[in-house]
């Protein structure tokens, strides 16, 4: 019989790991809490159509890796899908439950895992998580710094100050429509030269090809149309407000006229966070931009939005690279060591009146084995101090309570024993 494992491109965060996902979604949290996000939960998958409309149809995660729900028996079989993000999701969400009425704008965030069908790797999953965070209703260049300063104070706090911000602005449909035909007059004389990748991105997701990792296709690229000579004067005032609130937030940042994104709801600002040196997208830790275009695409009122998500599995990756190591908080505050029968029933009386306060955490031995024997499990086990209980002790009403980091012993009763802790 074969054992039976984890999908491809999942994985089990076990206990010894579990410290550091925790602290990271804690201070996740944390930030959001203070930029004024407020937590929305979605559902794990949506109507596919919301995806299509949203992402795009000739995208990779709809053309390629998109999960779809089905039922054994159902006939409809591809009408759901497993949420490769949350952004759509949340402005459905925001749509659905006209959130418009709230005061704009409306700040959400979610922690939560994603499913794309990918190529599995180190860094690239299956199940995802992201940390995802929105601002709908505002269209001021302001608050796409507000979004990125976020990203970066998040990753300054965090210890990763080496993370780069690449930076690009994707202007307006109608001038990147105009953009996207110069760009395929100049490539369709180079087709041949072009990888297989971008032969076929040519025809469905031509602005795909500025960010392919083709040396040939980047050769090619040199001397075709730059986007940015298509901006009107809104594209060019708020990419420039954008790059001067950043000078002034001293936020640095890198021009990256090929930053396209893999989503199509993009328009103005698009960023993404990098790892410096490490090549490919699977290094992106997070990535954003505006897109204005998809509250009125789903039927929402055009109040204009902007986000990112940040991806918490490179994120955890990056910091567990770096040693980030935090201690483990299992280990008993107070181990107590029965030293005879009369102290293991004594134990058993008193027990539950240390688990209710929520200080120390205690642990136990549940059987006699000796005082020397569970002395030396205590000390396996990382515990602060171990209390030593037995016939004598109870006659005497004080307990012996050993630290074990210092040697130091000293006789307390049940009320000064919780004051210590
Ligand atoms: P995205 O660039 O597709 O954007 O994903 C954001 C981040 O999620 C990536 O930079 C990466 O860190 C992480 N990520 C993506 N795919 C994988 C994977 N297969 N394995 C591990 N990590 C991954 C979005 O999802 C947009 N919804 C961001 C956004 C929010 N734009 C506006 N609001």
């Amino acid at each position: 019989m074969t054992t039976i494992q984890a999908p491809r491109g999942t994985r089990d965060i076990l206990p010894q790991d579990q410290v550091l996902w925790e602290h990271l979604v804690d201070f996740c949290k944390l930030r959001a809490n203070q930029f004024g996000y407020l937590p929305i939960t979605i559902p794990t998958f949506e109507e596919t159509g919301l995806f299509e409309r949203s992402i795009g149809e000739s995208t990779d995660i709809l053309e390629k890796e998109l999960f779809i729900v089905s039922n054994r028996n159902s006939a409809e079989s591809d009408r759901y899908a497993l949420r490769p993000e949350a952004t759509a999701g949340i402005v459905r969400a925001f749509v659905e439950h006209g959130l418009h009425t709230l005061p704009q704008p409306v700040k959400l965030y979610n922690i939560l895992n994603n499913f794309r069908y990918e190529r599995p790797q180190k860094g690239r999953y299956r199940e995802l998580w992201q940390f995802d965070l929105e601002i709908i209703g505002e269209k001021s260049p302001l608050a796409d710094c507000w979004c990125i300063l976020t990203g970066y104070q998040l990753f300054q706090s965090l210890g990763l100050t080496e993370v780069e911000l690449q930076l690009n602005s994707l202007g307006l449909l109608e001038e990147r429509t105009e953009f996207l035909s110069a760009l395929r007059d100049y490539l369709e004389p180079r087709k041949d030269q072009l990888s297989e990748d971008s032969k076929r991105r040519l025809d469905s997701n031509p602005l795909r090809i500025l960010d392919s990792k083709d040396p040939q296709d980047q050769a090619l690229l040199k001397d075709a149309p730059k986007l940015l000579d298509f901006f009107g004067p809104v594209s060019q005032s708020h990419f420039e407000q954008v790059k001067k609130t950043l000078d002034l937030w001293k936020i640095p940042y890198h021009l990256n006229p090929h930053l396209v994104r893999g989503l199509d709801y993009y328009c103005h600002t698009t960023f993404e966070w990098y790892l410096p040196g490490e090549g490919g997208s699977q290094s992106a830790l997070g990535g954003g931009g505006r897109y204005d275009g998809l509250l009125p695409q789903l039927n929402g009122p055009d109040l204009g939005a902007v986000g990112q998500a940040l991806g918490l599995d490179r994120i955890f990756n990056a910091l567990d690279a770096k040693g980030y190591k935090l201690a483990h908080t299992n280990n008993p505050e107070l181990f107590l060591i029965p030293a005879d029968e009369a102290g293991l029933q004594h134990i058993l009386q008193i027990l539950p009146e240390l688990t209710w306060l929520t200080n120390p955490r205690v642990d136990w031995s549940f059987e006699k084995v000796g005082v020397g024997n569970l002395l030396k499990k205590a000390l396996k086990l990382e515990a602060e101090a171990v209390l030593i209980i037995g016939s004598a002790e109870i006659e005497k009403g004080k307990y012996q309570l050993k630290w074990l980091q210092t040697g130091e012993q000293e006789e307390v009763t049940l009320d000064e024993l919780k004051a210590k802790f």
